[in-house]
C-alpha cells in the first residue's frame, strides 16, 4: 500500500502509513503521522514510521529469523576482525570477506541464504515512497546490536554499479534501543551529523547521499519500548542490486 501525503510543513512532511495492517491482511488501521526530516539532500529521517504494534510484530519476526536454522552469526570483516553486531542476510548474503553478495553463506556456514519475505520488501517500498524515492529490494541485512554494539564508519558500495550510479536508496528500519547513527560526507574526514534512530524510525538515503559515510557510534541501552521485550536493537537495511554479480 502506498502511503498518502496528508500535509506538509517547513522542513517536514507528514504521511499516513498502514503498512503492517495491509501486509497482514488485517484491513485498515488509523493512519500514522510520520515526521520526515531531510538531514542531507536525499537523506531522509522518517520519525515514527511504525506504530508500536507494528514494531512489536516486526521485532518478533526478526527474533524468529535470527534464532532460526539459518540465523545469527558474527561476521569477520576482511582485515578488521569481528564486527560488533550479529547478522542475518535475507534474499542474498553479504560476504564480509569478499564484500560481495552471493546465494550461500560462504564466509560462515555455507548454507543457502533465507528468502526475503514479501511483507518486508513491501515495508521497504513504502518507506522509500514516504521519503520521495523508490526501491525494489532484493536483499535485507538484519543486524542485532547488543548494548555494546556499534558499527564503524563505512560506505554502502557493494551493490551493482547501476544501483550506485542511479542512487537507488538504502532503506533502514530501526527497532528497540535508540542508536546514535552518524552520517557525514564522501570521505571519512568530513564533518558528521548524529541522528538518533529510535524504535520505529526509518532512514532512507539515496540519490545525492547514496555514498555518504555512515556508522553507529553507540546504542543507548534501555531506551526502546518495553513492550518489544528486546534488549538492544534490530536494524534492517534493504538494498536493490545484490543480484547478478
Ligand atoms: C548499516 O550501515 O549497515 C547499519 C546502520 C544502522 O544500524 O543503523
Ligand atoms: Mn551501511
Amino acid at each position: 500500500m502506498t502511503p498518502a501525503r496528508v500535509s506538509s510543513a517547513a522542513g517536514s512532511l507528514w504521511f499516513a502509513s498502514s503498512w503492517w495492517a495491509a501486509s497482514k491482511g488485517e484491513g485498515r488501521v488509523a493512519p500514522m503521522t510520520v515526521r520526515c526530516v531531510e538531514v542531507y539532500p536525499d537523506a531522509v529521517h522518517l520519525q515514527g514510521f511504525l506504530s508500536l504494534e507494528a514494531q512489536r510484530r516486526l521485532a518478533e519476526q526478526c527474533h524468529v529469523i535470527g534464532t532460526g536454522p539459518v540465523g545469527w552469526y558474527v561476521p569477520t570483516v576482511r582485515g578488521r576482525g569481528k564486527m560488533r553486531v550479529e547478522m542475518v542476510c535475507l534474499g542474498y548474503h553479504w560476504n564480509a570477506r569478499t564484500y560481495r553478495y552471493q546465494a550461500t553463506r560462504d564466509d560462515h556456514d555455507g548454507r543457502p541464504v533465507p528468502a526475503l519475505p514479501a511483507d518486508l520488501s513491501e515495508l521497504a517500498r513504502e518507506m522509500a515512497v514516504a521519503a520521495g524515492t523508490a526501491v525494489e529490494p532484493d536483499v535485507c541485512i538484519l543486524n542485532y546490536y547488543g548494548p555494546a554494539g556499534k558499527m564503524g564508519l563505512h560506505q554502502d558500495k557493494d551493490e551493482r554499479p547501476e544501483t550506485l550510479e542511479a542512487g537507488l536508496p538504502i532503506v533502514s528500519v530501526s527497532l528497540g534501543d535508540t542508536a546514535k547513527f552518524i552520517i557525514g560526507g564522501f570521505t571519512r574526514a568530513e564533518p558528521k551529523t548524529m541522528v538518533p534512530l529510535a524504535s520505529g524510525d526509518g532512514f532512507v538515503f539515496g540519490g545525492r547521499s547514496r555514498l555518504r559515510y555512515h556508522g553507529v557510534a553507540a546504542i543507548l541501552p534501555g531506551t526502546g519500548p518495553a513492550t518489544l521485550g528486546l534488549e538492544g536493537r534490530y536494524n534492517l537495511t534493504f538494498r536493490q542490486g545484490a543480484a547478478s554479480q
